[in-house]
């Protein structure tokens, strides 16, 4: 089962092969920051690949739309930027993604 290691918030969890790291990480119970609910258009996903590229699915052509829409397609790959919400992982992974918490600690939550 795939390793997905988050940072900063230094927490590792578990994959099924060929799901997304969004999904994996609402799986463990983690929040990510997203505004389009997961379906590619935000960015607001978007996450720096620290270690295990090869181990993710290519980047689609939608994916690298909708990421060169906010930076030029040559600076996302230099960043080594992908869509949390589409990249697919099939082995493990660093990921660093400010944000990403425990999805029941909200700054919302009254006292
Ligand atoms: S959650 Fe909007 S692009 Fe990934």
């Amino acid at each position: 089962m795939p390793k997905i290691t988050i940072l900063p918030l230094e927490r590792v969890i578990e994959a099924d092969d060929g799901s997304t790291i969004m999904e994996a990480a609402h799986e463990d119970g983690l929040y990510w920051p997203t505004t389009c609910g997961g379906e590619g258009i935000c960015t607001s996903c978007a996450c720096t690949i620290e270690k295990g590229e090869a181990n993710l699915e290519p980047m689609g052509r939608g994916e690298l739309k909708t990421l060169a829409e906010e930076l030029s397609e040559t600076a996302v790959r230099a960043r080594r930027l992908r869509l949390a919400c589409q990249a697919r992982v099939h082995g493990d992974v660093t990921v660093t993604r400010r944000g990403v918490r425990p999805a029941e600690v909200s700054l919302l939550t009254p006292e």
